[in-house]
Formats: structure tokens, C-alpha cells, sequence
């Protein structure tokens, strides 16, 4: 891990200029992970080169699956096939990535050999039961902590049978790992959401050839073909393009052109919330790229005004919250968060976290079990905790530049995870921030 540092974010800007965020996490891992199981060599292009997604490739050369760098987010992946991994001579380290072990718990599980999948600290405290509990069903042995929390054993040789479940909470990664258990699974696997998620992996699984039936809120296939290699061209991150989005409708005289990001239209939910908000940002040159659409996208300085988020919009926004809480509190009046109690079972309590920060900086917000009532108000100085987490830690660097003076950021090394060279990409579209020594001297 990269070694424990804070940011220091300044009043600046406008913001102005292209950038182009890097690839996609969610189909990062995904794009390796079937690349590895498939029969031949896939070429993945805009890898991204985060630690979470690095974690993911690490896992499968551990077991047994050449994977070349030839340069910066590329990589060239040898299939070994759906049944060709090894066992692993270690315990898998998943590190801060909650997709990581989700899905590798549905692909371990149909494996001939045994595994142990652990984390970092924040991953080791996040709620592994909702996998467990539907791949039990379908015949997985998998023992967790107390209160189904990592690491993860999971037994091989499991006879896996395809099961019809519905998901307890909205998650495309617990749709995933049951959807990717279900691969190694005799008969149909059918997955219903209790709200539509990311359908990545659906996407990904008929790219490698794998029939798979899905819509909105259900999917379902069976268990007994084969993946096919073939290449993969990422999108850029929405999640990550997010925060732009929000720092330059926040900063007057901004013009931002985001290339290259992709629109999976379960993923792009901060776009219609934030132009109900009030928020100037035009979608330009629309097109789909190897299964996925992607755009350009034009965002210029708004005033914004406090809205209330629809309980329908939170899944499709699930990653943007901490974005949206900072825009929150630069709108006029109040915004209103509900149905987003998932926001507690993060990488940190985002909720809980985003709440304390925001009112260090003088802003008043009142949380709930699942959400926040956020009154847009002044931004002041002050130093504010991101407990390790990358997505409130870019947040808070958005907060900086609006606030009456810097504003300190705690713990910021965790941005590596989705977003390494995020301080740099900043400051070259007009932010002033200082990467800066945590324990100086
Ligand atoms: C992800 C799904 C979401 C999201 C996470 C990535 C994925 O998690 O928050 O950052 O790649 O499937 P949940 O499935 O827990 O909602």
C-alpha cells in the first residue's frame, strides 16, 4: 500500500480543459477475471491501475494464470480455462476490494481446491453473509468469521446446483458472485434484485461468449459452457469522472471536458440528480464500445439548489454519494438523502463519515439510519478525517476548493485504490492540491 499521507486542498480554479479519468473499475476486475477463466488470450485496454483491480490480477497469477503488462493499462491475459486454475500456495489478499471477494467467493466455489480470501482492515469489517448465504444454497461449504465477516475458507470439490434466489439488498456484487457460481453449477442459476444493479458482469459474460438472459433486475443462466477469450476495451470510471463533475459545477468559470467515461445507465444516476439540481453537463459523441456505452462529457459551472434524491436513483448512484453530499452542501436549501442504508456497509460508513467531515467544515447535516438531510450553506476551513476512504477522500479535495480557506484531508493513501494520480490529474485541470507527509519529521 502506498504509505499513509494527507491532502491539503485550496480555493482555486476554474476548472478548464479535457481529461480523460482512468478505466472502469468494476469492469477492471471483471475483465480479468473472465479473461483468466476463458479458453485463449484476451487483450484487456484501459486497465486500471489501481490497487484494488492490481489485487485482482495478483490473485489469479497466484493461481496459475499468465498475465502480461506490456504497458500502462494493458494487459494481456492467458485463459486457462473455466476448470484450469491451481490452488493457490497462499491466502488470496483481496486488500481493500469488497468486488474482489465478492465474486471470487462465487468463482472459488466452484473450484477442485480449497481457498482463503482476506482483506485490509476496512474490507475485514464488511458483511461477507449476503454471498455466503445464497452460494450455501447452491451447495458451496464456505466458513466465515463471527457474523459473517472475512476471511472467507472456502472448501473445493462442492457439487454446486443452480438455484432461483432473489437478492436481499440491491448489489451487483452479490448478483455476481452467484451469477459466476453458477458457471461451475448443474441447471439454471436465476438471479432477481430487489432493485436493478450494474450489470457488468451480464454484459462481460456474453462478450465471452456465455449465454446469459437478462433485463433490468433479473438474469439468469446455466451452468456447463465455456468462456471464450476475447478483447476488452474498459471504459473510463463514472465513479471517477464524478467528482469532476462535481468540483466544475461547483467552481465558478469552470469548463470541463470528460473523455472516453462510461454510461452504463446503472452506473450514470448522479447525472439526472444533478441536473435536477440545477447542474450544466451535456453528453457528447455517444457511442457503445465493446458492449458498453460510453461519451464525452461538457460540464460547465451551475448554481445549484437542494433537491430530494429519489429512492429509485440510489443504486444507480450507489458509488457517488460522497460527490454528491459535497455538491449538497455548496446547493442552496436542503437535500435530501433516503433508502441509502448500503452507504453504511462501504469501504467506510460514508453516511457517518461524510456527515462528520461536512460539519467540521461548518455545514449542517442531519443523519439518518439511511441517509441525510445536508443544508447547503458556506464551506469553511478545517481538517477533516476520510478514514481511509478513496471515495471521501476526493470528495473532501472538492470541498477545499469552494471552502473559505484549505481545508486538510486525513488518510488519503486509500485514493490509489480507484484513482492513482488523482492529485495530479486535479491540479492539471485547475485544483490546488498538496499531497502532503502524514507524520512529518
Ligand atoms: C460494485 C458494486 C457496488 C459498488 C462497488 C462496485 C461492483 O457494490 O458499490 O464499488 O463492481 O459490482 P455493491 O454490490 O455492494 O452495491
Amino acid at each position: 500500500m502506498t504509505h499513509r499521507h494527507d491532502w491539503v486542498s485550496s480555493p482555486a480554479g476554474p476548472l478548464r480543459g479535457e481529461l480523460a479519468v482512468p478505466g472502469d473499475k468494476s469492469i477492471s476486475h471483471r475483465a480479468i477475471l473472465l479473461a483468466a477463466l476463458a479458453d485463449g488470450t484476451s487483450r484487456i485496454d484501459g486497465f486500471l491501475e489501481g490497487e484494488d483491480t492490481r489485487a485482482t490480477a495478483a490473485m489469479f497469477r497466484a493461481m496459475g494464470v499468465s498475465i502480461e503488462a506490456p504497458s500502462t493499462a494493458k494487459r494481456i491475459v492467458h485463459g486457462v480455462g473455466l476448470h484450469g486454475l491451481s490452488a493457490p500456495g497462499a491466502t488470496l489478499d483481496c486488500g481493500n476490494s469488497g468486488t474482489a471477494m465478492r465474486l471470487f467467493s462465487g468463482m472459488l466455489a466452484g473450484q477442485a481446491f480449497n481457498s482463503v480470501l482476506t482483506g485490509d482492515a476496512s474490507l475485514s469489517r464488511r458483511p461477507m453473509r449476503r454471498v455466503i448465504d445464497p452460494l450455501v444454497a447452491m451447495g458451496a461449504r464456505i466458513e466465515s468469521e463471527a457474523g459473517g465477516l472475512p476471511p472467507l475458507r472456502i472448501e473445493g470439490r462442492a457439487v454446486l446446483r443452480g438455484v432461483a434466489c432473489r437478492t436481499p439488498v440491491a448489489s451487483a456484487q452479490v448478483k455476481s458472485a452467484i451469477l459466476l457460481g453458477g458457471l461451475y453449477a448443474r441447471g439454471e442459476t436465476e438471479v432477481r434484485e430487489v432493485h436493478p444493479t450494474r450489470d457488468h458482469t451480464e454484459r462481460m459474460l456474453a462478450a465471452f461468449g456465455w449465454p446469459v438472459d437478462w433485463e433490468p433486475g433479473r438474469a439468469r443462466l446455466t451452468g456447463g459452457h465455456d468462456l471464450r477469450a476475447t478483447d476488452v476495451v474498459v471504459p473510463g470510471d463514472f465513479s471517477s469522472a464524478a467528482f469532476f463533475l462535481v468540483a466544475a459545477t461547483l467552481v465558478p468559470g469552470s469548463e470541463l471536458v470528460l473523455r472516453g467515461v462510461g454510461m452504463n445507465p446503472r452506473r450514470t444516476g448522479l447525472l439526472g440528480v444533478l441536473r435536477a439540481m440545477g447542474a450544466d453537463i451535456v453528453v457528447e459523441n455517444a457511442h457503445d464500445c465493446a458492449g458498453e456505452p460510453v461519451a464525452d462529457l461538457r460540464v460547465r459551472h451551475a448554481a445549484l439548489h437542494g433537491v430530494e434524491v429519489p429512492a429509485d436513483a440510489v443504486a444507480d448512484m450507489i458509488d457517488e454519494f460522497p460527490a454528491l453530499f459535497i455538491a449538497a452542501a455548496a446547493a442552496r436549501g436542503r437535500t435530501v438523502v433516503r433508502g441509502a442504508a448500503e452507504l453504511r456497509v462501504k469501504e467506510s460508513d460514508r453516511i457517518a463519515v461524510m456527515a462528520r467531515g461536512l460539519r467540521q467544515l461548518g455545514i449542517e447535516v442531519e443523519e439518518t439510519p439511511d441517509g441525510a438531510a445536508i443544508h447547503g450553506g458556506n464551506l469553511q476551513s478545517g481538517s477533516v478525517d476520510s478514514a481511509g476512504d478513496h471515495r471521501c477522500a476526493m470528495s473532501f479535495a472538492i470541498a477545499g476548493l469552494i471552502a473559505h480557506g484549505t481545508v486538510r484531508i486525513v488518510d488519503c493513501a486509500n485514493v490509489a485504490t480507484s484513482f492513482p494520480g488523482f492529485a495530479g490529474c486535479a491540479n492539471d485541470c485547475g485544483f490546488a492540491l498538496r499531497v502532503v507527509d502524514a507524520d512529518p519529521g
